[in-house]
């Protein structure tokens, strides 16, 4: 196959900054379709398709991926992935990709954006502006410069929010379950329940588990410094509204930002409703803490990228269904032999077996596998015989095969 005509088909306005990242690697056909095709349109629109990029509304079950046996990737230009059948792809050889840090830094904004408008208690005076009152004081508001910030889950958020926090003079103190390079003069902290105690802001950045779910409840929360402020911009099942409700009642809690809750309305149609809702010092958001320009280009660029490299290089590092293989680029004077396959022994057998006996000499070979599925990646030297590809696609255990030629010099 020539590379030249590999296609991809966008849907669901990805931004347009995909574009450049797909040809990153070489050229890719692309067609775009404004909004979300409907199942018909879809399958006929794949027909020419090598890739399909989507965002959160347009549903890939089984039948639409049956129906497109063309079809090599699929790349979810947002965070989540649920919108597509992941195990029916892998089981056809399907990489699913997706862009699940690209809005890091919109988050760490929207963070330390809170903490400072909490601090200075501008909720309770923009709401009195609003209805006409002039609360002109400085009573309870606070610089942030020296003041303590505990960061929960020193993640990819985490830890740009300890950066960004430590250059305006915070101290920042986390706290994770796996072991975290220290950022700058941030200090990490034995206990959760150490944290708490110590610092003056706290906020969340951990995903949402079992371990997780409820992680500031009654207990926790009363454990907190009193006067602090709470942070959850995370997941909406990490915090007991109602406990910190609560917690606001009676001031244990001076203020929180939140912009995720445990029930979210499905579309701006829908009525919200929150306990948090009654109290002035709070700011609430519909979950929008990574919803920015910036992100959506990011994120653009990211999803493109793997999709690129998945078929330049057949990579499937970060795919979120698929055994993880990154080859790197492929040398001049070899070709690249990708195979999906059943997981089942003695597959790299019959694999090597068939490149001996072409005559083919296996420069590099990479293998990684998942319970069901195994991916094989092997660059081969020498002339290889017109029906290779076939004899690999008649092995035992191949779900399909592909080769890519070497890189034009
Ligand atoms: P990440 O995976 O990079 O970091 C999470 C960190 O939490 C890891 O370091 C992990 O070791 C740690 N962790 C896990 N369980 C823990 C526990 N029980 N106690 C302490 N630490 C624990 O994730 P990232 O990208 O930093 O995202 C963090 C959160 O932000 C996630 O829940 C994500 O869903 C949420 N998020 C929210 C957005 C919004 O629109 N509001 C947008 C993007 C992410």
């Amino acid at each position: 196959m020539s590379t030249s005509s590999f296609s991809a088909l966008l849907v669901e306005n990805v931004h347009p900054d995909a574009d450049a990242a797909l040809n990153t690697f070489g050229p890719i056909a692309i067609t775009r379709m404004g909004a979300s095709p409907d199942p018909a349109a879809l399958k006929s629109a794949l027909a020419d398709a090598s890739v399909l990029g989507i965002r959160s509304r347009t549903h890939i079950d089984a039948d639409i991926l049956g129906a497109a046996p063309g079809l090599m990737a699929v790349g979810c230009f947002c965070i989540g992935t649920n919108q597509v059948d992941l195990n029916d792809a892998a089981r056809r050889g399907v990489p699913v990709f997706n862009a699940p840090f690209a809005n890091t830094r919109s988050v760490a904004e929207l963070t330390l954006a809170s903490i400072i408008m909490l601090m200075r208690r501008i909720p309770e005076k923009m709401f009195a502006i609003h209805e006409g009152g002039w609360l002109k004081t400085a009573d309870g508001s606070n610089e942030v410069r020296k003041k303590k910030l505990g960061i929960v889950g020193y993640g990819n958020i985490g830890a740009q929010l300890s950066v960004m926090a430590s250059a305006l003079g915070m101290h920042v103190y986390y706290y994770d379950v796996e072991p975290k390079l220290a950022h700058g003069n941030a200090r990490p902290m034995e206990s959760l329940e150490a944290m708490l105690a110590e610092c003056d802001v706290v906020t969340l950045h951990v995903p949402s588990t079992p371990q997780t779910r409820n992680l500031m409840n009654e207990k926790r929360i009363r454990a907190m410094k009193p006067g602090s402020y709470l942070i959850n911009q995370a997941r909406g099942d990490l915090v007991d509204v109602d406990a910190l409700a609560r917690a606001l009642e009676d001031g244990h809690i001076a203020g929180t930002a939140v912009d995720v809750f445990p029930v979210e309305p499905s579309s701006k149609d829908n009525r919200f409703d929150s306990p948090l809702q009654r109290f002035k010092n709070v700011i609430l958001t519909p979950h929008i803490g990574g919803s920015t320009l910036e992100a959506q280009a990011a994120i653009g660029q990211d999803s493109a990228l793997k999709l690129a490299k998945y078929l330049h290089q057949g990579s499937t590092g970060h795919a979120v269904n698929f055994p993880q293989v990154e080859p790197g680029p492929l040398r001049s004077g070899a070709v690249r032999l990708c195979v999906p396959h059943v997981n089942a022994p003695g597959f790299l057998r019959r694999l090597n077996d068939a490149a001996e006996k072409a005559g083919a000499n296996v420069a590099a070979q990479y293998l990684q596998t998942s319970p069901e599925i195994g991916y094989a990646v092997a660059d081969l030297e020498g002339d290889l015989p017109a029906d290779f590809l076939s004899r690999i696609e008649a092995l035992e255990g191949t779900i399909r095969a592909r080769l890519i030629p070497p890189p034009a010099a």
